[in-house]
């Protein structure tokens, strides 16, 4: 190749990748594989390798090599990086509203909402078209210069985009936040640990960390992305004078901005809009703390002016805090109801969200490894909506030097049996097989709620019973020796008579629930009446082979060969028979097979986002009627996605898979084809 066609080709690749990258974090939109992407990327490299003196700065290949620096140098920024004053609630938010009508002298004003991304600021300075500098936001006036930091981040363009009808400024500043995604943070925390790094607590902390590098190639192999939330300063531009504008104009030159920005026009609207974000919150794969709520007009922006570093024009509404430290004081073991002995952490209380937690799960041994947890530690302990509070990392600069380890250990706390860890395994069990604390626990479980739902029965009433003797195994539940019960305090003779009837009444459950209750390793609700559903009575699933287990759609090989081992137990095979003797029900529900001729039959299903028609329960109720097998994530096995309002990411993958989705209507028709019949 000439020497021209060279600088031709590479002009082309760059375009291309530069397309590419627009599509990819902008437009959210990718056109090319992974794949494609890396021989466009290749192929310039290997270019400019052999033409160096064709390396421009801009170039896609010059995000990475820079070297370390010994320190960052100052920045000021000219137009001052503000922050935001704070509202936790309708009221304060109404408040903020009322005072922003009486300073504009009117209330036809317009609203802009944003998510709170929760990351790192950063200004962004382009010089026609060219990144020319990154800083941090520091204390709002002067920032740290991390140009080659910011420079390795994809999602920042190294040159703009023009065309597109909008002209670009000969200089234009960006402000945005860097962040990390909840996904991409995962990963790297997993690989901290497995590298027996310091974890960090949250994405927040590894976006700021990650930035702060004196040794960009750090930064490089950081996954760190950017969405842009404002502009500074622009010059050799015109534009219409709000703020949707300049989000609209960012987005055009190839930037990405904080998604779904969009204008209202009453505080209701805006206050509906903070609730609808505050629940898609766990969805998204970025953390947002808050919702930012603006002023659309910039001509009143300036009118409204800044109070105290603060813009009057804006705000934040914050969400609840989902993440707090304190200190950890002690590692306690529950023997579960399987015999494995389960770590809990014992907190300094600390209030989460409206409520006290003095306790979390750390799962296993290997988990209190991979947190580097010692007792004493200030830990961040993380509580999101119903799931269990658990330890997310160490606060390590806390450290005193008055920290212990923590010895998992290798007898049982309850019975004294040795306690192992089998190969392959990170749970540790209890070898004693009557260990009474494993009997308490199956106990527990087999009389609760979601199992056989005897009523009257409690934890405490199970611990009792277990400890006095009178229960030895579950059968022995339908065998109380009634005149000892009757001894024990407050066990008078309408408290024995309704607790009788209860048992008696759980003898009807179906198969499904005696399933779950028994308490079969990986067997949980959903498992159990995919089980029942398919085998019908406890005789044809005891007698299935471990292909006709595996064949059941939906239950995985995991499932199927601890199923199959359980039913080859005698002891587990004893149970049932006595079970069995005392009546109790060993089939699923009569003549509530699930229809084959449904266009649903067997099909598997996902349903994400809100419905407006009915509960997520009572969809996935109907689709099972149906014969349909509900899961919660979407696979290549998936058949069909029902999305509602707000989806979220199982919607994106859905069409990612080419996976058929329906909407809500169509959902609705479908179930009324199923409930006439008439559906094919
Ligand atoms: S606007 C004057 N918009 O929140 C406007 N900030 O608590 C200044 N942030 O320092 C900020 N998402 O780091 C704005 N959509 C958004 C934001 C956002 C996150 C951060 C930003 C700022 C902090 C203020």
């Amino acid at each position: 190749m000439d020497e021209e066609r060279v600088r031709e080709r590479i002009e082309e690749l760059r375009r291309l990748i530069e397309r590419y990258n627009y599509e990819y974090y902008v437009l959210d939109q990718p056109t090319v594989s992974d794949a494609e992407y890396d021989a466009l990327m290749n192929e310039l490299r290997r270019l400019e390798a052999e033409h160096p003196e064709l390396i421009t700065p801009d170039s896609p290949t010059q995000r990475v090599g820079a070297p370390p620096s010994p320190a960052f140098r100052t920045v000021r920024h000219e137009i001052p990086m503000l922050s935001l004053s704070n509202v936790y609630n309708e009221q304060e938010l109404r408040d903020w509203a009322e005072r922003v009508y009486r300073l504009a002298g009117r209330r036809d004003v317009e609203f802009v909402t944003e998510p709170k991304v929760d990351g790192s600021a950063v200004s962004i300075l382009y010089r026609h078209g060219v990144y020319e500098r990154g800083a941090t936001r520091g204390d709002g006036v002067q920032g740290e210069d991390v140009t080659p930091n910011l420079r390795t981040v994809r999602s920042i363009p190294l040159r703009l985009h023009d065309g597109d009808g909008v002209c670009v400024p000969d200089v234009l500043e960006v402000r945005g936040e860097v962040y990390m995604r909840k996904s991409d943070f995962q990963r790297l925390n997993r690989q901290r640990g497995d590298a027996g790094e310091v974890l960090f607590a949250n994405p927040r902390n590894a976006a700021a960390g990650s930035l702060r590098q004196l040794d960009p190639n750090i930064t490089a192999a950081r996954p760190l992305r950017f969405y842009a939330w404002d502009v500074g300063i622009v010059e050799g531009a015109t534009h219409d004078g709000s703020h949707t504008a300049d989000l609209d104009m960012l987005r055009a030159l190839g930037i990405p901005t904080v998604p779904d920005y969009r204008v209202w026009h009453s505080i209701d609207e805006v206050w509906a809009e903070c609730q609808r974000w505050l629940e898609l919150r766990e969805e998204l794969d970025f953390e947002i703390d808050g919702v930012v709520v603006k002023v659309n007009d910039e001509a009143l922006q300036a009118e409204l002016g800044v109070v105290a570093r603060e813009p009057r024009w804006a705000t934040a509404y914050k969400f609840p805090a989902i993440q707090k430290t304190t200190v950890l004081r002690d590692i306690e073991i529950n023997v579960g109801r399987t015999g494995s002995l389960n770590p809990v952490a014992i907190l300094d209380p600390v209030e989460i969200g409206g409520v006290i937690v003095r306790r979390a799960t750390l799962h296993n041994e290997d988990e209190i490894r991979r947190l580097g947890l010692l007792l004493g530690d200030t830990v961040v302990v993380q509580r999101s909506g119903d799931v269990i509070p658990k330890i997310i990392a160490v606060v390590v600069a806390n450290r005193d030097g008055d920290e212990r380890p923590f010895v998992m250990p290798d007898h049982c706390p309850v019975c004294g049996a040795a306690a192992v860890r089998l190969e392959g395994e990170v749970m540790r069990y209890c070898v004693n097989a009557a260990c009474p604390a494993r009997l308490r626990e199956q106990v527990r479980h087999f009389v609760s709620r979601s199992a056989m739902d005897i009523e009257g029965f409690g934890s405490r009433l199970a611990e009792q019973f277990v400890d006095l003797g009178l229960i030895r195994d579950l059968a022995d539940i339908y065998e109380l020796d009634w005149d000892r019960v009757r001894q024990l305090e407050g066990f008078g003779d309408k408290r024995i008579a309704n607790l009788k009837a209860s048992i008696e009444a759980s003898k009807t459950r179906p198969l499904s629930r005696l399933l779950h209750a028994l308490g079969i390793r990986h067997v949980g609700e959903g498992n159990a009446r995919l089980l029942a559903g398919h085998f019908r009575t406890m005789d044809r699933l005891a007698a299935a082979s471990l292909e006709e287990l595996r064949a059941v759609p939906g239950i995985g090989p995991v499932v199927a060969e601890s199923v199959y081992d359980f039913f080859r137990e005698p002891q587990n095979l004893a149970l049932i028979e006595r079970l069995r003797a005392h009546g109790l029900r060993m089939t699923e529900e009569d003549g509530a097979a699930p229809p084959t001729d449904s266009r649903l039959a067997g099909k598997t299903v996902v349903l994400t986002g809100r419905l407006e028609s009915m509960t997520r329960e009572r969809a996935e109720e109907l689709l099972r009627r149906m014969g349909a097998i509900v899961t919660s994530s979407v696979s290549r096995k998936t058949d069909l996605v029902i999305v509602g309002q707000d989806p979220g990411s199982k919607a994106t993958r859905a069409k990612e898979l080419g996976v058929t989705t329906l909407d809500e209507a169509a959902f609705l028709e479908l179930i009324n084809q199923g409930a006439d019949g008439t559906g094919p």
